[in-house]
């Protein structure tokens, strides 16, 4: 059995530009799919995944998140009140109870590795996993036939080879400059060796369509390298180039194309997808979803 994976960051300390105005105080996190925030579908695959200790790298815009993950005293005595057991579970379901939410503090959006840089004095030097949230994976976690969530695929595999594994999705070769790139040698039909990585490249220069997405698992040492990372791409400290320079320096980093579907939700489009699918899964929705877009 591999080890599990007890230590997962989520930096939600952006912007979120895209979803202005609704983003000027509700954190992109927070926005539901159906009845669960974003936030809470990385949760329950970082749990999948094994982890008991979640670290969220948030800003002073983001004290939703915590109040989320917080006991909701006045509500659950209510509910309780009121026999509404299935609420109330609800509620207080949000985090398993030997899970633990520390929250550490970006004073400043300087980009994703520098996020992440941030989650260093909790993880310390041990493997650990990083969820995006807005990329949400649906793997059938929700009911009979539900699979292995993306991020326990990746920790088994991290495991098993001593390796950093990083998702990775085909995209169409005119988008190549919204992610980053890899290049990489294939091992089986799901994994391949990285050979380099590049952010961001026009598609004229892109070497290939493989794009990394919102999941990582890598060892403590990426902090190291994160700290000697200059700015790159946008201004911004990229995880990207640190895990390049992972890469020179371990000689073995894996791309790992994941069993799921991704929305993503960090635009409009996707998020309208995403809730379209969690509405087909849903028995009771689904039919009335179904005649409404045969309307429209
Ligand atoms: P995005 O590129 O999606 O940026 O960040 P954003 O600010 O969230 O959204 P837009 O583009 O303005 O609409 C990718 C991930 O990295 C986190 C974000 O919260 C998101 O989860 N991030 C990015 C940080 O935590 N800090 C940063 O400085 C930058």
């Amino acid at each position: 059995m591999s080890k599990p994976l007890r230590k997962v960051v989520f930096p939600v300390a952006g912007l979120g530009t895209r979803f202005l105005p609704a983003t000027k105080v509700v954190a992109k996190e927070m926005l539901p799919v159906l009845d669960k925030p974003l936030i809470q579908y990385a949760v329950d695959e970082a749990v999948d995944a094994g982890a008991d200790t979640l670290i969220f790298v948030t800003n002073r815009y983001k004290h939703a998140i915590a109040d989320y993950f917080d006991k909701a005293y006045e509500l659950e005595s209510k509910l309780q009140e009121k026999g509404k057991a299935e609420l109330l579970a609800l509620v207080q379901g949000t985090l398993p109870r030997h899970v633990r939410a520390i929250f550490v503090t970006q004073p400043e959006a300087l980009g994703l590795g520098h996020a992440v840089l941030c989650a260093k004095p909790v993880v310390g030097d041990e493997p650990f996993g990083v969820i995006l949230p807005d990329d949400l994976i649906w793997n059938g976690q929700m009911g009979a036939g539900a699979g292995k969530g993306a991020l326990r695929q990746m920790a088994e595999l991290a495991d098993a080879q001593q390796a950093g594994v990083i998702a990775v999705e085909e995209v169409p070769h005119s988008d190549t400059d919204k992610y980053g790139i890899v290049d990489a040698t294939p091992v089986d039909d799901r994994s391949a060796l990285i050979r380099y990585m590049v952010e961001k490249p026009k598609p004229a220069d892109a070497p290939s369509n493989l794009a990394v997405v919102g999941r990582y698992v890598l060892p403590g040492r990426i902090f190291q390298l994160l700290e000697q990372t200059t700015p790159g791409a946008g201004g911004e400290i990229q995880l990207t180039d640190a895990i390049e320079a992972l890469l020179k320096e371990q000689g073995k980093v894996l791309a790992y194309r994941f069993e799921g579907i991704r929305f993503d939700c960090g635009n409009k489009a996707g998020l309208v997808r995403a809730t379209m699918h969690m509405a087909m899964q849903d028995p009771k929705l689904a039919p009335t979803v179904r005649a409404f877009l045969g309307q429209l």
